[in-house]
């Protein structure tokens, strides 16, 4: 099948490459002629392990392109999906539709009869029906058909997500759309996942549902870390003991400093703002919402909290940048605003992340920067961790230890333990783990 996908950034380029190589033959197009410039030269704007080789190879095979020709492409492709950015609205937290309306006001004069457009940004309920409106307007009786298809990747592993899904949703309004849309997953679909059908109301509310319902986990399990603190409990047993229970399930129960990323904040609040908007307000997601937001304001207290009160004229290493690892995305990252208060608080903050740094230098322009650990622990008063890559997961405490001035240890992901950390005379404060014997 010929595939047009309308945005080559993180959504669009993930799927569009995806597909290729699954057989059908893309097209990615953007309006930024530089970004298609360097894809076109197989350099990519975002880091996403395993893209760039699944790019070129699907490129040499002929079955994926890039171009800011919308015109021709368009023409040809029996789906064309919208991956364009639906950011807040500044103000009122609302999604802000407007590349979403301009890109279907460009394609409609060009689209084949029989043509589905398949949305895969996301977007508020009704969108869909609005998509619909917008093409009669501009092509009365025209036959096309609008879907939607949302999309449920994780940065840092879109491509597994992709390509192994737990289910593929796909919201229409026509049996000829659903035969085309079962046509192009049946690769993905064999085998593999189920395509759950649905209207496309159903399918824009799975997306924001899936999302607020994942976002309020995380913060139920850090709601709870709190109390073991006060406690003297350990979340980590909590989480593994409550997960156990099928239908409560072990993922997205791991404690740490409050989500961010480009989706949870924004999709919480765009679901919040509707449900209040149709007068069915969802008291649960503002809550989360606001628990979220609180938590990563008070970060900055528990690192001051653990070096005695202040931190003036202090060194702070700060292990991790991103909002999780495997980016560079800094969008909503918990680091922002645990740098800039220990900053406000006249430390010095010195961070280190294998990818995120040059993003998180042009949003903290006083951050100071090391390309690794060890430099940037030097002469630290405490080292923080804030994102759990890989590379520091089995770090050299014996070496971390002897630069720093003081060896205190925060550990904002759980991945490590006072016992084995206080062997190198390091103190050490997880999150929702007391000491032994101690409340928090
Ligand atoms: C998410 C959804 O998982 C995906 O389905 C959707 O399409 C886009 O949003 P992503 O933002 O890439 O994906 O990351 P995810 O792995 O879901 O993590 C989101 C945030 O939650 C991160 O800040 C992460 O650190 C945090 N998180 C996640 C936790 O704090 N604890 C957990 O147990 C899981």
């Amino acid at each position: 099948m010929r595939v047009t996908m309308i945005g080559s950034g993180y959504v669009g380029l993930v799927s569009g490459t995806c597909l290729a190589d699954f057989g059908h033959s893309v097209t990615c197009i953007d309006k930024d002629e530089t970004r298609i410039a360097d894809l076109q030269r197989g350099q990519l704007p975002i880091y996403e392990p395993g893209l760039d080789r699944l790019v070129s190879e699907n490129v040499a095979a002929g079955r994926l392109g890039f171009s800011t020709d919308i015109a021709s492409n368009v023409a040809q492709a029996d789906v064309v999906f919208i991956a364009v950015g639906t950011p807040s609205r500044r103000g009122d937290g609302h999604a802000d539709l407007s590349h979403v309306e301009s890109a279907i006001r460009e394609i409609t004069p060009h689209l084949r009869k029989g043509a589905v457009v398949a949305t895969k940004s996301t977007v508020p309920v009704g969108t869909g029906d609005r998509l619909e409106e917008i093409i009669r307007e501009i092509r009365p009786e025209y036959p096309v058909f609008v879907v939607s298809n949302p999309e449920f990747l994780r940065q840092g592993a879109a491509i597994e997500d992709f390509s192994r899904p737990d289910r593929i949703v796909v919201g229409v309004a026509d049996e000829a759309a659903k035969r085309i849309m079962a046509d192009l997953y049946r690769p993905i679909s064999i085998n593999r996942a189920p395509v759950l059908f649905t209207s496309r109301r159903n399918a824009e509310l799975i997306k924001y549902a899936g999302n607020a319902f994942l976002a309020m986990k995380i913060t139920f399990i850090n709601e709870m870390a709190d109390l073991c603190e006060s406690l003297g409990g350990d979340v980590q047993e909590v989480a593994r003991g409550i997960g156990l229970d099928n239908r409560i399930g072990p993922k997205f129960l791991h404690a740490g400093p409050g989500y961010g990323g480009s989706c949870f904040p924004k999709d919480t609040l765009a679901l919040m703002r509707t449900a209040q908007e149709f007068g069915s307000p969802m008291r649960l997601i503002e809550t989360t919402i606001d628990i979220n937001n609180t938590r990563k304001q008070a970060l900055a207290q528990r690192v001051i909290q653990a070096c005695g009160g202040t931190v003036a004229g202090k060194r702070i290493a700060l292990l991790g940048l991103a909002f999780k690892p495997n980016t560079d995305d800094m969008r909503e990252a918990p680091s922002i605003p645990l740098a800039e208060m220990l900053l406000a608080a006249g430390a010095t903050v010195v961070a280190t992340d294998p990818q995120a740094m040059r993003n998180a230098a042009s949003l903290l322009p006083d951050l100071e920067f090391a390309p690794d650990p060890y430099r940037a622990v030097e002469d630290a008063e405490a080292v923080v961790l804030v994102t759990e890559w890989n590379e520091f997961r089995a770090l050299n405490f014996a070496e971390l230890a002897k630069r720093m001035r003081n060896p205190r240890f925060i550990d904002l992901r759980n991945v490590y333990g006072r016992a084995e950390l206080s062997e190198y005379g390091f103190t050490y404060h997880g999150i929702g783990r007391a000491a032994p014997g101690e409340r928090g």
